[in-house]
């Protein structure tokens, strides 16, 4: 009898089991929109997958929730919230109607930039934007950095350079030279080396700075090696040696080090990039210890970045694709040697047109600064990085896609960053009229479903030129409008295409012309037409090859289409614009820009700003003269008639005046 109801008991604690709901992970990120003054908006990012998400909130953790949404997406923005004010969220995953995911209550505050007076701003859509970070390696109120310096023959030297305020460096002091370094080098360009991926970093317990850098010979990659050096702070550095770690081949690398000095490791692509090391080193940090463990095996990944958040190892890695964008994934551990989680995505498909790179620290917050090489396949003039603030929690992380980030590397805390978002997301869950599917498996509206790190989950027309209609539901003033599309590694595809709006779904606009694209997997449309518009309408004419030129409509998919802007009803004149005396670009020096407009009519008045926001008549800046610009700026303006009407285009224009503090030891 008693073994029966133990069977019984059993029975019912398996079924109870079967049917819990998983654990779900909710990650928040207070952000600011274009125009705010404060991160008074909260996005919740829910880390495992499930059809629909029900999301409730609170001002208190006990009680009080009510819903406030219900998406299939895996983020979701809430807007318009009280300043300075914590939230608390729960949230569920269903599917059909079981619920399948469940998370604990999570809190957010939102909170405004420290010395919001005097914002930097980074520009993501800006090729010249250029991060002003203080230096990382600080030794007794000096901060010190050391630039490669090659010639044709390869690595040449490192030398020294110091500062006092972080930012501005000068001096120029050999450290480390070719005969020592290179020497080594014994096969196919004897004597002659090139270093990548070099790393300083200081080692709290013995106060010296230690280098490893990827040791390679001056043609090609055939060594596959570390090199390491050791250096009392200000001296020349000892050279130590190029070698294969325990006898494995060793390519792109990272060296963490904890911050307590207690431990340090090289996290090393080897087996010909095949696999990734985990090693830890000696306590001076100067030496290979034993190799913990290999992990992302087989998954070819380069470009590793290590971060250790509250007792959580993350390693974010690229996935190589020359210099295509690529999917960035991270993995997570408590523990160097593992277990390891499996391997997660992150961001979106191609990392925002960008490959994983490193992690900079801007006062109190981890970012991601993702490399664009856009020199290299897209024909832009230079390449470029892309910043993206990454939260984290219980071994989950992520980052999203934002126009700018305000920051202040000074502040220790949360608050010396600040993601500036080009308007509210309009397009999530929207209702969309496109070219037939060409199955059902590739349905219209996946390309609004807020997913965009499923590879799969993209819409594929059933012919190519096609159209892909949006209605936001009521008209909207558009900032911004992102195209996500598939790209297949090794014939990546670039999509020409017209965006148009309308406001009665039957006479368009032409709001953004991109006809002679070449950007691949994400382009970003900057809108300067200022007109309210409920449709959003995609022409797409061509799917092109990056590598050859030739049509590839067979790669169509559109995998996300955002549309970010604010919902009112707006007219504004299309045929004048206001005009900037300087064009977008890098200057060397500061100087003076000087606004003018076509516009015509008795009162015109230009208005403009330079923290994002579209400027207003009446309580924006006016535009009297002459503007100064003496730091990396955004700027807008708008030209207004006397009645307060808009009477122009929105003028964007970006500058980055040049500086020597541009920290390359980060
Ligand atoms: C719920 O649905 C998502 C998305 O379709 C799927 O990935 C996940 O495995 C499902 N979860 C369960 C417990 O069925
Ligand atoms: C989510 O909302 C849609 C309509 O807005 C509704 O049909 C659906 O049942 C809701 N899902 C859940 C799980 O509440
Ligand atoms: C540093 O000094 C070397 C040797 O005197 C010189 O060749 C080089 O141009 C200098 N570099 C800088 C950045 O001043
Ligand atoms: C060349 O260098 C390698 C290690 O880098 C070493 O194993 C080898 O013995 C050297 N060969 C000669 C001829 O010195
Ligand atoms: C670092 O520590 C290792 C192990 O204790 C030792 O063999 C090595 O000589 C040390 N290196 C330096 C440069 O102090
Ligand atoms: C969808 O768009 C096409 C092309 O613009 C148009 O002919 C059709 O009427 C639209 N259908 C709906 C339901 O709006
Ligand atoms: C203003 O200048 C723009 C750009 O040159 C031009 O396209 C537009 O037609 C002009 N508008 C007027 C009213 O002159
Ligand atoms: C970088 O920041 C420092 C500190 O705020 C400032 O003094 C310097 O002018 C900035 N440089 C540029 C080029 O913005």
């Amino acid at each position: 009898m008693l073994a029966m109801k133990n069977i019984l008991l059993l029975a019912l604690v398996y079924t109870l089991a079967a049917h819990a709901a998983d654990s779900l992970v909710v990650l928040t990120r207070p952000f600011q929109l274009a125009g705010g003054t404060a991160a008074n908006n909260i996005k919740l990012i829910f880390t495992s997958p499930a059809d629909t998400y029900l999301v409730s909130r609170s001002l208190s953790s006990s009680s009080g929730f009510s819903q406030i949404a219900n998406t299939t997406s895996y983020t979701y923005d809430d807007y318009a919230l009280k300043k300075s004010t914590t939230y608390f969220y729960k949230v569920v995953g269903v599917n059909g109607t079981e619920t399948v995911l469940e998370s604990d209550v999570v809190s957010s505050t939102t909170y405004a930039l420290a010395d919001g007076g005097n914002p930097q701003v980074y520009d993501n859509t800006f090729l010249y934007s250029t991060l002003n970070n203080t230096g990382s390696l600080l030794v007794d109120g000096v901060y010190y950095k050391y630039v490669y310096e090659s010639d044709d023959d390869g690595f040449l030297r490192f030398y020294q350079q110091t500062s006092t305020d972080g930012y501005s460096f000068s001096g120029n002091k050999t450290v480390m030279e070719r005969d020592v370094v290179c020497a080594s080098v014994n096969a196919t360009t004897p004597g002659l080396c090139k270093i990548e991926r070099q790393t300083f970093k200081l080692h709290p317990l013995t106060g010296k700075i230690v280098f490893w850098g990827h040791f390679e010979n001056e043609a090609d990659y055939a060594l596959g090696e570390l090199c390491v050096a050791e250096a009392t702070p200000g001296e020349e550095f000892d050279f130590l040696g190029a070698f294969r770690p325990l006898g494995y081949d060793s390519r792109d690398f990272t060296f963490f080090g904890e911050e307590d000095g207690s431990a340090g490791y090289i996290l090393s692509a080897t087996d010909t990039n095949t696999n990734m090391n985990v090693y830890s080193l000696t306590a001076n940090w100067t030496d290979i210890d034993e190799l913990l463990t290999t992990v992302l095996v087989s998954q070819y990944r380069e470009a590793p970045a290590v971060e250790k958040i509250d007792g959580y190892y993350y390693l974010f890695t690229s996935n190589s694709a020359g210099w295509y964008p690529s999917a960035a994934n991270y993995i997570s551990a408590t523990d160097m040697a593992g277990p390891w989680s499996d391997t997660r995505a992150i961001g979106d498909l191609f990392t925002f047109g960008t490959q994983s790179g490193a992690v900079n620290k801007i006062g109190g917050q981890y970012v991601m600064k993702a490399d664009r090489w856009g020199a290299n396949f897209d024909g832009e003039a230079v390449n470029s990085e892309r910043l993206a603030p990454i939260v984290f929690g219980q071994g989950f992380a992520s980052y999203e896609f934002y126009h700018a980030i305000l920051y202040n590397p000074e502040e220790s805390g949360a608050s010396s960053v600040v993601a500036v978002q080009a308007g509210k997301v309009l397009s999530i869950g929207a209702s969309v009229n496109a070219t037939a599917a060409s199955s059902d498996s590739y349905a219209a509206g996946l390309a609004v479903d807020g997913i965009k790190t499923v590879y799969t989950n993209y819409y594929v027309p059933s012919a190519v030129p096609f159209y892909y209609t949006i209605d936001l539901g009521a008209e909207a003033v558009l900032s911004q409008i992102d195209l996500l599309t598939r790209i297949v590694k090794g014939s990546e595809t670039y999509y020409t295409y017209t965006v148009s709006g309308s406001t009665d779904g039957e006479s368009y606009t032409v709001i953004a012309d991109n006809t002679d694209n070449e950007a691949v997997g994400f382009v970003v449309n900057l809108i300067t037409d200022l007109n309210s518009y409920r449709y959003v309408r995609f022409d797409v004419d061509g799917i092109i090859n990056a590598h050859n030129g030739n049509s590839a409509t067979w790669a169509a998919g559109i995998n996300e289409i955002t549309v970010y802007g604010t919902k009112t009803t707006q007219t504004a004149a299309l045929d004048a614009v206001v005009s900037a005396s300087v064009a977008s670009g890098l200057y060397d020096d500061d100087f003076t820009v000087e606004l003018s407009t076509n516009a015509t009519g008795s009162g015109t008045t230009i208005y403009y700003s330079t923290d994002l926001a579209t400027p207003k008549s009446g309580c924006g800046t006016k535009y009297t003269g002459a503007i100064s610009v003496k730091k990396s700026t955004d700027l807008k303006a708008v030209a207004y008639s006397k009645a307060g009407k808009i009477v122009s285009r929105l003028l964007i224009a970006d500058y980055a005046v040049s500086q020597d503090a541009k920290d390359d030891n980060a």
